[in-house]
């Protein structure tokens, strides 16, 4: 049986207009600028890229809190430009959720955890009381929390333990994608490792659809099935967790990197290091974006703009990779 696509993003953008003021020029930020993508159910998909790329804002596209400025997005069949109904913006909406990097911001603290998790059935299920607290006890023991714990309030718990009342808060409406926003970035290391492997542990049960925000390679590595590189609002690599670890071709990826620790010290990588400051969105350098930071650029890159093209291994955009003068 083909894999469901539950989620399609082509070209998709999200433009802000900032007013100028006494001491800031107006403009155009080009926060989101033409990402394309498929998710497959089951699979997960990790963005990645510096502070800035628009990793958060294609968030905000996917889970509705925000319209694209342009572009198609397709969640679980359902053009998204085609929801007019209140009915299909609510089937919409329950079938994306997220969840944040701070499980301290995101959990209201005057409510009990029972209540946090049966807020989203009372809201949008005809449910009783009954089976609502059957629900929130059933999904507690699924990610790891005990039924006493039902009572207590946000604070008394770890901050893991946290995390995994959001990550049981976004799935009690049983959503086929969840977008992970940094989901382990504030958390200890030890319990890093916890989270995810209850993330992929939800993922095989409910046959989720993840897309997975990070800027920690090294947890990319050890969750993501493909992975898309951002830089300044767009896409400049695409391609499966293997290839993109091992055989990395635009030079922005390489560098990324070669800034990650190695987990095998047997293979060694050159190190690439990033030069210069990460550009304004607001003001991004003419041709291709990286080029004032590229080791490779040369006049054609500074004049035009490459677009992702596929190579034997990926989807790269670039063009010494193009050209094979990488
Ligand atoms: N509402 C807004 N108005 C104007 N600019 C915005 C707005 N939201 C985001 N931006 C800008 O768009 C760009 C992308 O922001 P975004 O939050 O998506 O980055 P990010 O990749 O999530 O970064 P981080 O890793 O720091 O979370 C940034 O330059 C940001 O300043
Ligand atoms: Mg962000």
């Amino acid at each position: 049986m083909a894999a469901e696509t539950v989620l399609k993003a082509n070209n998709l953008k999200r433009y802000y207009e900032i007013k100028g003021g006494m001491f800031a020029k107006g403009g155009t930020v080009k926060a989101l600028d033409g990402a394309s993508f498929n998710l497959e159910a089951g699979k997960t998909l990790a963005v990645v890229g510096e502070s800035g790329c628009g990793k958060s804002t294609l968030a905000r596209l996917v889970t509705l809190i925000e319209k694209p400025t342009d572009g198609e997005l397709v969640l679980g069949g359902f053009d998204i430009g085609s929801a007019h109904t209140a009915e299909e913006k609510r089937t919409l909406r329950q079938m994306v959720q997220i969840v944040f990097q701070d499980p301290y911001g995101s959990l209201n603290p005057r409510q009990k955890v029972s209540a946090i998790l049966e807020e989203p059935l009372k809201i949008n299920t005809s449910m009783s009381s009954a089976e609502r607290r059957a629900e929130v006890l059933s999904m507690m023991s699924r990610v790891g929390l005990r039924p006493e714990q039902a009572d207590r309030y946000p604070h008394m718990f770890s901050g893991g333990q946290r995390q995994r009342i959001a990550i049981a808060r976004a799935l009690m409406l049983r959503p086929k994608i969840v977008i992970l926003d940094e989901p382990v970035s504030a958390l200890d290391v030890s319990i890093q490792a916890q989270v995810l492997n209850l993330l992929t542990d939800l993922q095989e049960e409910m046959n989720l659809a993840y897309l997975f925000i990070s800027h920690d390679l090294s947890v990319v590595r050890h969750i993501a099935d493909d992975v898309l590189v951002m830089y300044l609002g767009q896409p400049v690599e695409h391609g499966s967790r293997e290839e993109i670890f091992s055989n990395p071709q635009h030079p922005y990826t390489q560098a990324l990197l070669s800034a990650t620790p190695v987990a095998d010290p047997s293979r060694k990588r050159e190190r690439i290091k990033l030069v210069g400051e990460l550009p304004s969105p607001l003001n991004p350098p003419s041709g291709c974006t990286f080029h004032p930071r590229c080791p490779l650029a040369n006049e054609r890159c500074k004049a035009e703009m490459p677009k992702l093209a596929p190579t034997s291994s990926a989807q790269v955009s670039c063009h010494a990779v193009a050209e094979g003068r990488n």
